[in-house]
């Protein structure tokens, strides 16, 4: 089978087509035969830094849509030939995917699996950051930072039909305000200046919510924009700064709080919660409150394409790799 993988961090150039085994599923384990791959940032992340990369060669991936190719000893509720999506810490970007029967879900209902590819991380994240995490309540504003991106599509979607007070997001150009305010959002702003925007925009009040994957300066300006009793979720570090540390002035004048969140990281240690959580959020695909658009799909052997793209910081949506010609 087909796979790609990389040998050395660097740019999309070192995305390698490899030839591979096919896996064979051990106990709690089934293999997918893939039909398409959700592209996410953290993929970009493992490639250019080593981001949950454990050993070389690598190969991304994260979320996959396909048929279940065979079942390991001890599954239950999974059988060869179903169609599934699946959320995986690594390996999607193949022609064949092992995954952990936990987290393998049938394909939602209604759905093909080409829409099904682009839910696994991004829909279950986007619930959890607004109501698990961020506990947003109706008529409290949120602030979303990479609002036209895959997390950003869906959260500004959810977010409007929880019936957030406002919903304002943040892109890094103006061409991506269009994408945001189709899915959800009120008002966009840039990334330069959104803290003198939130403050204009709430009449000097703040925001109740901020959702944050960029971390660094952007967390920081986060906070001074949260209104008194604001909450800030961190689940993500685009900028690549030092993490930021709880200090004094930020959090206790306003009683304001900071919390994280890890789809992987909750995948392994706490993979029932994060199998609740993901059947709630699918729900909201099959009733129609989230459409997630696939802006650009590339065969899996053009996966370095996808990641220009991404890495250009002009896609918005989700992109697709195609796993059959
Ligand atoms: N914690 C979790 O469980 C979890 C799960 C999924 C995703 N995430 C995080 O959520 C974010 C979005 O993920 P995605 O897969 O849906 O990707 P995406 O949003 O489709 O594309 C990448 C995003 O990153 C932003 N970006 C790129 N380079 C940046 C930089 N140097 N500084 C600040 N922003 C930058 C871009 O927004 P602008 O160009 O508009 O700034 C763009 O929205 C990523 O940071 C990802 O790591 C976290």
């Amino acid at each position: 089978m087909r796979a790609v993988e990389f040998q050395e961090y660097g740019g999309p150039e070192v995305l390698r087509i490899v030839e591979a085994d096919v896996p064979e599923p051990r106990a709690g384990q089934v293999t997918i035969d893939t039909a398409y791959v959700g592209v996410n940032f953290a993929d970009l992340k493992a490639r250019t830094e080593g981001y949950r990369v454990r050993s070389l060669p690598f190969r991304p991936g994260l979320e996959v849509s396909g048929r279940v190719r065979a079942v390991g000893a001890g599954v239950e509720g999974l059988r060869a030939g179903q169609d599934v999506v699946a959320l995986v810490d690594s390996g999607a970007y193949a022609e064949v995917v092992l995954a952990e029967a936990a987290t393998v879900f049938p394909l939602p209902e209604g759905l093909d699996p080409r829409t099904a590819a682009t839910l696994p991380t991004v829909l279950p994240t986007a619930h959890a950051l607004l109501h698990e995490v961020g506990r947003l309540r109706a008529g409290e504003s949120v602030l979303v930072h990479g609002a036209a991106g895959g997390v950003g599509t869906a959260t500004g979607q959810l977010a409007r039909a929880a019936g957030a007070g406002a919903v304002y997001g943040v892109v890094s150009s103006p061409g991506k305000a269009d994408h945001a305010l189709k899915h959800g959002y009120d008002e966009v702003f840039l990334a330069d200046t959104f803290a003198e925007d939130v403050r204009r925009a709430t009449g000097g009040r703040g925001v109740d919510l901020v959702l944050d994957p960029v971390g660094g300066d952007t967390l920081r300006r986060g906070l001074e924009a949260l209104a008194a009793f604001g909450r800030l979720v961190s689940f993500g570090n685009a900028s690549g700064a030092e993490p930021w540390q709880a200090g004094q002035p930020e959090l206790y004048p306003y009683g304001r709080s900071v919390a994280g969140f890890s789809i992987l990281g909750l995948a392994q240690s706490a993979p029932e919660a994060l199998r609740s959580l993901t059947e709630r959020a699918f729900r909201k695909a099959t009733d129609g409150t989230v459409s997630l658009p696939v802006t650009a799909e590339f065969p899996l052997t053009e996966a370095a394409e996808a990641h220009r793209l991404m890495g250009g910081r002009t896609s918005t949506g989700k992109l697709l790799l195609r796993a059959r010609d």
